[in-house]
């Protein structure tokens, strides 16, 4: 099987969201956008989010970057739509990784990506409506490096 002859270095719903990647796009009127950098290897992630009563109704994203950081940012938009602020800022970078069944270790930092450009968007949405937001936004729960 061809299968046999891969490398096996992503599970395979890593490949799944990477080939068929969910919520790929822009958000035109979107409520909060965070765009940020991976200061290991200068990939870019942009998240759009349109929130309505506290709760993300939609959510975007656009990646350029590797399959890993694809493939997160695919699984954060899943794992964020319908639900509360406060809940979106529950989800680390290790919650995403597991969600897709881990990441190779040289891949974690990739993640981060995804769950700082969901921060990041929010942090947006805050300053939007002329508030701070009452949350940091670069969490501290990060694998595989310093910031
Ligand atoms: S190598 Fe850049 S985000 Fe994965």
């Amino acid at each position: 099987m061809a299968r046999e002859k891969e490398p096996g270095l992503y599970s395979e719903k890593v490949m799944d969201h990477f080939m068929h990647p969910r919520n790929c796009g822009e958000i035109p009127d979107a409520s909060g956008i965070g765009t940020v950098g991976n200061p290991i290897c200068g990939d870019v992630m942009k998240m759009f989010l349109k929130i309505e009563n506290n709760v993300i109704v939609d959510v975007k994203f656009k990646t350029f970057g590797c399959g890993a950081a694809v493939a997160t940012s695919s699984m954060v938009t899943e794992m964020v739509k319908g639900k509360t602020i406060e809940e979106a800022l529950r989800i680390s970078n290790k919650a995403v990784a597991e969600a897709l069944g881990g990441l190779p270790p040289v891949k974690m930092h990739c993640s981060v990506l995804a769950e700082e450009a969901l921060r990041s968007a929010l942090s947006d949405y805050y300053r939007r409506q002329g508030k701070e937001p009452p949350f940091e936004e670069k969490s501290s729960n990060h694998e595989g490096h310093a910031h």
